[in-house]
C-alpha cells in the first residue's frame, strides 16, 4: 500500500525531472535562502509558514529521503525549541567500511536578536518541530552515492535540525518571565542530542566530522572541541564549517551592523556561558562569537569552506537593507554581474578582509580552506557544489575533493582562489529572477 502510494506520487512528480540538477540545486538554494533571510531579521514573516510549500522545488527522489526524528528524553532534559517543542536529526545508518564512521551536519538558517523576531521563529521549522519536513533530501556532503561523495558515502550521517535560534550555544537565564513561552536552549539540546547520537553508536567511531552550514557553520566551531572530548581518544576527529566564517566588518555605511546584531543575540540568550572563558575575560562577548576569534582557541582540526563573496555576507553585514537607504546596491545584491567597477572594488575589499581574517589561520597545520571566488553561501550540502562535473574547483579539486585531501592528509589543504571573475567554475547565485523589481 504504502509503496504504490510513494511510486504514484512519483510518478507524479515526473515532470521535475525535466529541469536540470544544477537548476535544481540553485533553485532550492535561493528558496531556502530567501526562506532564511526572511527569518533572519525581518518582521515580514507570513502568520503561518505552511511545511508543505516550504520547498516546492525539491527534486528528492525516494532513496535519498531520510526521516526526522524527534529527540527521545527532550522533555526530561529541557532541550527545546524556541516554542518548546523537541528538536529533531534525521540519521542514517553507516556501512560497510563506513560502519564506524560519523560525519554530523548541521542545519543552518540565521538567529534571531529580539523577543519580537524569536517569537516569529515558533512558527517556522526553524523555532518549532511542529513545521519541520517529517523526511529530508541527504546530498553532497551526505550523500549516500560514491560519484557524489567520494569520501564520507557509507558513513553514517546524521542531519541536526536548527531550532533555538543562536547556533546551538543559547541558555535558559533569559527567558521571557512574563508569560510569553519562549525557550532559550541552545546549548541543552547540543547536550542532549550529543547523549542520544553517542547511545546509538557514536561513542564507539573510529572517525568522526563535525560539519554545518551558515549558523550550523558557526554552531560547528563553537562546538568543535567539546565534540572531540566526547569521542574515543584513538579516533580521528575534525570540524567543517561551510559558509560559517562570518566577518567582523563595518558595513558600506561604517556602522558595525553585524557586530551590533550579535552582541543583541549575545545579550538575548546569554551565550556567553557557551563562548570561549580566554576570549569572553578579555573582550566583549559579542567579538567571541566571530569565528575568527572562535578557531583562536579551537585545537581540533578545522576546515572552512567560504565563499570570499558570500552572497548572505554581502547582504548583511557589508550592504544590510539601512545602509542603502536609495538602493544604489540593489542590484549588485542580486547578482554580481550587475555589480558596476566600484562595486566591484568594494567586493574586493571585503575578500581581503576574510583572507586577513584567515592569515593565522592559513599557519595552522593541521587547518584546511576553500575559500573560492563565487557569489553563493552554502555549498557543502548540495551535490551540485559538493563534487559533479560543473562544481566549483580551485586548482582543478571540488570541494568534496579538498576537504577529503585534508580529512585523509593526503594532500596540500589550503585552497585560495583567485580575484572574481577569474574562476569559470564558479556557480554564481542570481537572485533577480526570484525579486519583484
Ligand atoms: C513579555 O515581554 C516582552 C518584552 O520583553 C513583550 O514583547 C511581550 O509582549 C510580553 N508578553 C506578555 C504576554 O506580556
Ligand atoms: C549608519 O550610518 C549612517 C551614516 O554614517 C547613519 O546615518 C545611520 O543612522 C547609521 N545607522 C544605521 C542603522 O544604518
Ligand atoms: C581536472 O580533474 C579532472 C578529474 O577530476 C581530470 O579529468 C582533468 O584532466 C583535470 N584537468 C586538469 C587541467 O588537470
Amino acid at each position: 500500500m504504502a509503496g504504490s502510494t510513494a511510486n504514484l506520487r512519483l510518478r507524479s512528480l515526473g515532470w521535475w525531472r525535466k529541469w536540470a540538477r544544477k537548476d535544481w540545486a540553485i533553485a532550492t538554494l535561493a528558496f531556502t535562502v530567501i526562506v532564511f533571510l526572511l527569518t533572519l531579521i525581518s518582521n515580514s514573516l507570513p502568520d503561518e509558514p505552511d511545511s508543505s510549500v516550504s520547498n516546492p522545488f525539491d527534486p528528492t527522489t525516494a532513496a535519498d529521503l531520510v526521516d526526522l526524528t524527534l529527540l527521545h528524553d527532550a522533555e526530561r532534559r529541557g532541550a527545546l525549541c524556541l516554542d518548546g517543542s523537541a528538536p529533531g536529526y534525521h540519521f542514517r545508518k553507516g556501512f560497510g567500511s563506513g560502519a564506524k564512521n560519523w560525519l554530523l551536519h548541521i542545519e543552518g538558517g540565521g538567529w534571531c536578536n529580539t523577543i519580537e523576531s524569536c517569537s516569529l521563529r515558533k512558527r517556522t521549522p526553524l523555532g518549532s518541530s511542529k513545521y519541520m519536513d517529517r523526511r529530508v533530501q541527504f546530498s553532497g556532503i551526505l550523500s549516500s552515492q560514491p560519484s557524489e561523495n567520494p569520501d564520507f558515502f557509507n558513513w553514517n550521517k546524521v542531519k541536526i535540525r536548527y531550532c533555538d535560534g543562536a547556533s546551538f550555544a543559547g541558555h535558559p537565564e533569559n527567558e521571557p518571565k512574563n508569560g510569553s513561552k519562549l525557550y532559550f536552549r541552545g546549548q541543552l539540546i547540543w547536550e542532549a542530542l550529543m547523549d542520544e547520537l553517542l547511545s546509538i553508536g557514536l561513542s564507539k567511531a573510529k572517525r568522526a566530522l563535525l560539519s554545518g552550514c551558515s549558523a550550523g557553520g558557526l554552531a560547528t566551531l563553537i562546538h568543535c572541541d567539546d565534540f572531540r572530548g566526547l569521542l574515543p581518544r584513538d579516533s580521528t576527529v575534525k570540524c567543517l564549517a561551510d559558509a560559517g566564517f562570518f566577518l567582523d566588518e563595518k558595513d558600506v555605511n561604517k556602522n558595525w551592523t553585524m557586530r551590533t546584531f550579535y552582541r543583541d543575540v549575545v545579550v538575548l540568550q546569554d551565550l556567553a556561558k557557551s563562548l570561549h572563558k580566554d576570549c569572553v575575560a578579555r573582550k566583549e562577548p559579542a567579538k567571541c562569537l566571530f569565528p575568527e576569534e572562535i578557531i583562536k582557541h579551537v585545537s581540533t582540526p578545522v576546515f572552512l569552506v567560504n565563499p570570499a563573496y558570500d552572497f548572505w555576507q554581502i547582504q548583511h553585514i557589508l550592504i544590510p537593507e539601512a545602509s542603502d537607504p536609495h538602493g544604489y546596491w540593489k542590484k549588485c545584491k542580486l547578482n554580481i554581474y550587475n555589480c558596476n567597477p566600484s562595486q566591484i572594488e568594494i567586493l574586493q575589499g571585503f575578500r581581503r578582509s576574510m583572507l586577513n581574517a584567515l592569515s593565522e589561520f592559513q599557519k595552522s597545520k593541521v587547518g584546511g580552506t576553500f575559500i573560492n571566488s563565487c557569489f553563493i553561501h552554502c555549498q557543502t550540502w548540495f551535490s551540485e557544489t559538493w563534487h559533479s562535473p560543473s562544481s566549483p574547483r580551485i586548482n582543478n579539486k571540488t570541494i568534496a575533493e579538498s576537504v577529503g585531501d585534508w580529512y585523509f592528509n593526503q594532500n596540500v589543504a589550503k585552497q585560495i582562489d583567485c580575484p572574481f571573475p577569474c574562476n569559470p567554475t564558479c556557480n554564481h547565485m542570481n537572485f533577480t529572477q526570484f525579486s519583484r523589481g
